[in-house]
């Protein structure tokens, strides 16, 4: 019998993924095509992906699209890559709504084009009641900008120092009442995690791979998974 994602037997899945899907602009270069060739086959292959993902009982998957350090890339780089995610997130909604796929979006949102707000808009409004996979769109994410956006909010709040711990603060990133990340997994021969997700990941599991993001397949984040379930994960104790 074929193997499916239903029939594999891992013996520990994680609950929630987040990738840094690093390698686009290589792929292109290698093949002497545009750089922003290489970001298109990368959003198609965002789709494929978070497709083969909803197959597993796997609940948050995280996808880093755009950093907020992003923006010093030459600027048609920069505005194709909006174009791109935008047409991504257009062709992409309805075929995730069918799946169950809830969106969400995390970084600082109204900093994007206006077009791109609106479809990311439209597409958490669609997919709102969903609850088999929650897929969050880091566009325009930095964690340390998380970090400080989340201390002005409580600061604005008025919340005094006592009330604030660990768990307290959480409910104030963008990743409110999202669980911490399982397992991390970069793309493209990069031995680092660019300012991703550094909070909610503090115990995650690392996976690099030198694989360009275009090419990065069901292979490959089987290889991800299944490495990531013969781990023992003790979170500091025994
Ligand atoms: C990752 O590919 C995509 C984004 C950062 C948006 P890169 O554009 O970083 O590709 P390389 O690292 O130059 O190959
Ligand atoms: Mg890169």
């Amino acid at each position: 019998m074929a193997k499916t994602p239903t029939t594999k037997k891992f013996i520990l899945l994680p609950t929630h993924i987040a990738m840094v899907p690093d390698g686009n602009g290589r792929w292109a270069e290698r093949r002497g095509l545009p750089r922003l060739s290489g970001h298109r086959e990368g959003a198609e292959n965002m789709r494929r992906m978070i497709k083969y993902l909803s197959k597993y009982p796997i609940k948050y998957v995280t996808l880093y699209g755009f950093s907020t350090e992003n923006w010093t890339r030459p600027e048609v780089e920069v505005m194709g890559l909006f174009a791109i995610l935008e047409e991504f997130i257009n062709k992409c909604v309805p075929e995730f709504n069918q799946e169950g796929i809830k969106l969400r979006h995390l970084g600082r949102l109204n900093e994007l084009p206006r077009n791109l707000q609106a479809a990311i808009n439209r597409a958490m409004e669609l997919t709102e009641n969903n609850a088999r996979m929650t897929l969050n769109l880091a566009f325009n994410y930095g964690g340390r900008a998380e970090i400080v956006d989340a201390v002005r909010r409580l600061i604005a709040e008025g919340v005094s120092p006592q009330n604030i711990d660990e768990e307290s603060f959480g409910h104030y990133l963008y990743t409110a009442g999202l669980p911490n990340v399982d397992l991390i997994i970069r793309t493209g021969d990069e031995m680092r995690f660019s300012n991703f997700l550094i909070w909610q990941t503090a115990y995650s599991e690392y996976h690099f791979t030198k694989v360009l993001w275009p090419d990065f397949g069901e292979k490959d984040i089987d290889t991800a998974l299944l490495s990531y379930s013969r781990r023992q994960r003790r979170f500091g104790g025994l």
